[in-house]
């Protein structure tokens, strides 16, 4: 049985003392979650929410990291800085990353191989453009961006590893995929892991679909055989609608 993992990542929302005040209230309403949870707030709010959170069971998030321990690279934050204050995961290859930052797999999985390499767990996220999609490319897509986001990752380093599916044309727009179209997508990641890895490793694997997840769609996604979780983003930032989402089996 793999554990229901739902994260929020707050991309450039909340102030630092927004993101306490919210960290606060997620600690106390969510303490009866039987999931796996995690919210990544923005790099400032870091430190003051790793102290809210410590002693809960919300794990903290990063979204992004530099892919060098350290050196001249003005505006980056390292792998150290992160973990120095207390973060457990790392979003890396994100949707917003990878169109407006321009970031190639090759350069995310540079990040993932430093990120695992100092202990972080990482959440890598893959998907298809409308234009891909449209074109029948998504697991071509779909699977080169997991066989190149992880060359090299050592199979003992995979319980460190969630990956999130997220079709670009689902997030932010409202558009969900269906729970069937997300759910073949969902098997096909277990096919290329279980191809590149075990069959095993494809099984344990944690897979996330992310894309205008709300409290109205999460039970039906999460009923899919293949969908062992959500990255939300729209809905992460409210209390209502953030809670229900992750007690959804609750
Ligand atoms: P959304 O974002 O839930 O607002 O669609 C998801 C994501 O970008 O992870």
């Amino acid at each position: 049985m793999r554990t229901p993992y739902l994260a929020g990542n707050w991309k450039m929302h909340k102030t630092v003392s927004e993101s306490v005040e919210f960290a606060q209230e997620l600690v106390r309403t969510l303490s009866s979650s039987r999931s796996k949870l995690m919210v990544a707030p923005a790099f400032l709010s870091l430190p003051a929410v790793a102290a809210v959170l410590q002693g809960s069971k919300i794990l903290l998030g990063a979204q992004n990291m530099a892919p060098e321990v350290e050196g001249a690279h003005t505006g980056e934050v390292s792998v150290r800085m992160l973990t120095d204050v207390g973060v457990n995961v790392v979003i890396l290859g994100h949707s917003e990353r990878r169109h407006s930052y321009l970031e190639s797999d090759e350069l995310v999985n540079r990040k993932v191989r430093l990120a695992l390499e100092y202990g972080l767990e990482v959440i890598l996220c893959v998907g298809e453009t409308i234009e891909e999609r449209e074109q029948g490319r998504v697991e071509e897509v779909v699977g080169a961006q997991l066989r190149e986001g992880l060359d090299q990752v050592d199979a003992r380093q995979l319980d460190r590893l969630t990956i999130a599916y997220e079709p670009v044309w689902a997030i932010g727009t409202g558009k969900t995929a269906t729970p069937e179209d997300a759910d073949a997508v969902h098997a096909y990641v277990r096919t290329v892991i279980g191809a590149m890895y075990s069959p095993d490793a494809a099984q344990r694997l944690s897979i996330q679909y992310g894309g205008s997840v709300k409290p109205t769609n999460v039970k039906e996604l999460m009923a899919m055989e293949n969908i062992d979780g959500a990255l939300v983003g729209g809905a992460s930032l409210a209390i209502e609608s953030f809670a229900p989402i992750a007690l959804f089996d609750a």
